[in-house]
């Protein structure tokens, strides 16, 4: 399975902020925001990511993280000239997902929870059909909203519904086949101009292979759209950092504990940031863990 990282879109809530900046590259706590979708990618044991930003951004994410092949991945660009949707995604990236499926991130999306990896495992597994999540919210207004029945049966799905039929929110983290692509390019803008991914969503409910996955209240989905959101964030992370001492979303870790990269290369990584506490973190990681 392939991965897209979505990282463009104008910025506009959070203007003055993003003024010059792209929204993605905003600090959570002690890290770039791309860091915690780029992880989820990796806890699913995706190793082939592309990230899709703006032009005048692009660089900057090529600056960041290069080819990858310094945590053991490929790591491909491609631009995204207009915010024209989060479908678009798959036209944008149709060279880069060939005959694969894929999955999609969005890059202001930050989740953490046990046993999380254990569910992108499996999901990533998929081969056919599209499975999404289901995250119970209170403001179900501002997101994708999907309707079950009692046996857990979709029943609707609307984007940003005046309405909503239910409190679950859809997070922006998907899994397709490789249809996803076509069904992507039939699509239509709506009414904002987009291509969105309720439509994609509602096309494989039509065939009966969209597959919704609740993430439970012991799971953080944390919103980064707003001032407060970010702030919320880094506060999130933070707490969790201190109070245990483990690290949310340090893609060295992660790269290395799923035996991309061995030790050695680990604590390379781990010395250009010496002087930081998440440099500390990652000479620290590797002195613990033991190389299987
Ligand atoms: O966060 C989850 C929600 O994301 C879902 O529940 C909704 O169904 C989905 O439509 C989306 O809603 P948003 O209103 O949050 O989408 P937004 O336009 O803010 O775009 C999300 C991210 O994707 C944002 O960081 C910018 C980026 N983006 C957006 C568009 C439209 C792009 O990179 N390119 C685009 O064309």
């Amino acid at each position: 399975m392939k991965g897209i990282i979505l990282a463009g879109g104008s910025g506009t809530r959070l203007y003055p902020i993003t003024h010059a900046i792209s929204k993605q590259l905003l600090p959570i706590y002690d890290k770039p925001m791309i860091y915690y979708p780029l992880s989820i990618l990796m806890l699913a044991k995706i190793r082939d990511v592309l990230i899709i930003s703006n032009p005048e951004y692009v660089d900057l994410y090529k600056n960041l993280f290069g080819n990858g092949n310094h945590l053991g991945m490929n790591i491909e660009y491609k631009i995204q000239e207009k915010p024209k949707g989060l479908a678009d995604a798959f036209i944008v990236g149709e060279e880069f997902i060939k005959d694969e499926p894929v999955s999609l991130i969005l890059g202001d999306n930050v989740f953490y929870g046990v046993g999380f990896r254990l569910i992108l495992e499996e999901a990533s597994k998929l081969k056919d059909g599209a499975l999404i999540f289901g995250y119970y919210v209170n403001n179900p207004r501002d997101f994708g909203v999907v309707e079950f029945d009692d046996k857990g049966k979709v029943l609707s799905l609307e984007e940003k519904p005046e309405n909503p039929k239910s409190h679950y929110a859809i997070p922006g983290l998907y899994f397709y086949d490789n249809t996803v692509v076509e069904k992507a390019k039939s699509l239509k803008p709506s009414k904002r101009g987009e291509l969105e991914i309720t439509d994609l969503n509602k096309e494989y409910l039509k065939e009966g292979k969209l597959k919704v996955s609740l993430l439970g209240r012991g799971y953080a989905w944390l919103d980064t759209g707003t001032y407060d959101g970010l702030a919320n964030a880094t506060d999130f992370v933070k707490t969790i950092q201190k109070r245990t001492g483990l690290y949310v979303s340090c893609i060295e870790e992660i790269a290395y504990r799923n035996k991309w990269i061995d030790k050695e290369q680990l604590i390379k990584l781990g010395k250009k940031y010496e002087k930081t506490d998440y440099g500390k973190y990652i000479l620290r990681i590797a002195d613990e863990l033991e190389e299987k």
